[in-house]
């Protein structure tokens, strides 16, 4: 993997999965890339800590193959995977997304501990919902009360059911009547003190996050396939339009992986 924007960079070892001992050279050029701050083209200051997205796509916008996202993906776009992972704060995701791809808490090799403050916990999931339906992500609810914890993002009229069988499971908020309201959400996170959230999609959350205005930076993978079909784009909903600058762009073979900032 290499950067070709806006400076052409030295080739980077492409490390899929994260583990303990030195920081590899690669991680620690990606971190400095995708850091935290404001990248030096940033336009517009962010309102709340920061929001991003991580999202993967075909070459003819497909955000699913066969209905998942694995297809799309490949080493260098997992490496970005675990290192916007572990700048995160929190993981924001929509049910949709927890239930399709079987979500778990953020696991060891997905995060590289070097890049995290010394003591740092794993950063939580945080999934937002209407039904509180979270079958096929069921292990988000193992995690013991603390800061790891899954957080549920729901509405005041979820079924109260479900909502009561929560207890102890995660921490609970809610954030609108019938419907979650995205910056309600984002304030309450802010709150409890989550300033850099990165969110995993899917569309519908990160279409309901660009209408909110709430949008930091993208970072998009473009894979190196051709989908047609029936799938969606990587944000959904009623029309939101947001301008973008480039960032970075990095190569890995013939995957393109940029970093888009707001404004
Ligand atoms: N290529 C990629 O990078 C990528 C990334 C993520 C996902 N995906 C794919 O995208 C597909 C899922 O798409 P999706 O649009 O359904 O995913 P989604 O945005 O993750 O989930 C939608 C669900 O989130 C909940 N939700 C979202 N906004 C809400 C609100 N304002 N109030 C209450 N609940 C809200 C609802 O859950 P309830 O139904 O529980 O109420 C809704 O059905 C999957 O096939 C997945 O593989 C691809």
């Amino acid at each position: 993997m290499r950067q070709i924007y806006p400076v052409a960079g030295p080739d980077l070892q492409v490390i899929p999965r994260a583990a303990a001992g030195p920081l590899p050279d690669a991680v620690a050029r990606l971190a400095h890339l995708y850091g935290n701050g404001a990248a030096a083209n940033a336009v517009v200051p962010p309102r709340h800590g920061r929001l991003r997205a991580n999202m993967v796509a075909s070459a003819d916008g497909a955000v699913t193959l066969a209905g998942r996202s694995g297809g799309l993906s490949g080493p260098a776009d997992k490496m970005i995977f675990t290192v916007l992972r572990s700048l995160a704060d929190l993981i924001l995701v929509g049910a949709g997304t927890a239930r399709t791809e079987h979500y778990r808490p953020v696991q060891q090799e997905e995060t590289w501990l070097q890049l995290r403050p010394a003591g740092a916990p794993l950063p939580p999931i945080a999934v937002v919902t209407g039904t509180l339906d979270l079958s096929n992500c069921e292990g988000l609810l193992t995690v013991p009360p603390g800061p790891s914890q899954t957080i549920v993002i729901t509405t005041a009229a979820a079924p109260a059911d479900r909502k009561a069988a929560l207890a102890g499971k995660a921490r609970v908020i809610e954030a609108g009547e019938y419907a979650v309201d995205v910056r309600t959400a984002v304030q309450a996170l802010a709150g409890l003190g989550y300033s850099s959230i990165l969110t995993e999609g899917g569309p519908t959350l990160l279409g309901e996050l660009i209408a909110a205005g709430l949008l930091d930076e993208l970072c998009l993978t473009t894979s190196p396939q051709l989908a047609a079909g029936p799938a969606g784009r990587i944000a959904s909903g009623p029309p939101a339009t947001q301008g973008l600058s480039l960032g970075h762009a990095l190569v890995d073979g013939d995957f393109l992986l940029c970093r888009y900032l707001s404004g």
